[in-house]
């Protein structure tokens, strides 16, 4: 590992998101829009606050969108310029990442996270990276990525985000046992990908954002299955703790789970509230039809 700026980052989005059929039948998953943006520029804005040079996207077959979303779309701006909606122009174009600033890989079989982030050893290469999972939105004043940036430039080591959740809940996440290091930080003993209630070793789990040594990529290529019959980040983890230490950062923040029905409403309610135009009109339908 020769350096230790985290400029790259992993987006796993190959998934088939069957949750939200039919509407996701011939359409990515990360392309629902959270209010007026997709999910996927969500992470990718937090990405590059975080100061992230490189986006990697591990795709799959059906995400064309999610490459033409954030690719030059002349036309439509040839149309917005006619009709001199410059704003809007220039938000459309804002989208655009300087050319090679985005890299696509894709993961040939649904193999799990484990196999879809091992899907970009060559691209990362022997350097710390981060990992973005979009379905988990979170909502802060400083971005989770860049709270977790920061922490690595003390600690110099592999770190999950965490929270604790219900106790019924733990069959979803990765849960980590785990003791106390400092105000937000926990050192990792062991950690085990949805465990029965009955089984979890504590209440912590693991949120979609990580930032990892490339030692990881050893454990990875073992392609070992793990629960659900998948090769799982979280088992490559549980290796690596025997060989470099790995933390749980508590981020500051609310997060939603866009992966889920109701969690992908409460984050498009939660964000329009910030939309002054849409909040009023919000705040009037909510008290007169549903609060009646
Ligand atoms: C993945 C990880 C899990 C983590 C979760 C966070 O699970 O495997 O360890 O807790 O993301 O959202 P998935 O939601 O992809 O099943």
């Amino acid at each position: 590992m020769t350096q230790m700026k985290i400029k790259k980052a992993v987006f796993p989005v190959a998934g088939l998101g069957t949750r939200f059929l039919p509407a996701t039948k011939a359409m990515a998953k990360e392309m629902l829009p959270v209010v007026d943006k997709p999910i996927i520029q969500y992470a990718v804005e937090e990405a590059f606050e975080a100061g992230i040079e490189q986006i990697i996207f591990v795709t799959g077959r059906g995400k064309k969108a999610l490459e033409d979303h954030f690719d030059r779309s002349f036309e439509l701006e040839r149309n917005l310029e006619l009709k001199q909606k410059d704003e809007l122009l220039v938000q459309i174009q804002s989208l655009v990442p300087k050319t090679g600033t985005i890299v696509y890989t894709r993961q040939n079989e649904p193999l799990g996270l484990g196999h879809a982030i091992w899907c970009a050893r060559d691209i990362v290469g022997d350097e710390p990276f981060a990992v973005l999972l979009a379905d988990d939105l979170v909502k802060s004043q400083k971005s989770v990525l860049t709270q977790m940036v920061d922490t690595f430039d003390r600690l110099r080591a592999s770190i999950a985000a965490i929270m604790e959740v219900d106790a019924d809940q733990t069959d979803k996440y990765g849960i980590l046992d785990a003791e106390p290091m400092e105000n937000s930080v926990v050192k990792i003993k062991d950690m085990i990908e949805k465990p029965d209630p009955s089984e979890a070793p504590s209440n912590y789990a693991i949120m979609g954002r990580y930032i990892l040594t490339p030692r990881i990529f050893d454990f990875l290529g073992k392609k070992e299955k793990g629960a659900g019959g998948e090769i799982q980040l979280t088992d490559a983890m549980k290796a690596l703790l025997e060989h470099q230490p790995v933390f749980g950062y508590k981020f500051k923040g609310e997060r939603f789970d866009c992966g889920d029905k109701a969690g992908f409403q409460m984050a498009n309610l939660a964000y329009s509230m910030e939309h002054p135009d849409i909040r009023e009109k919000l705040l009037d339908y909510i008290r007169d039809s549903i609060l009646k």
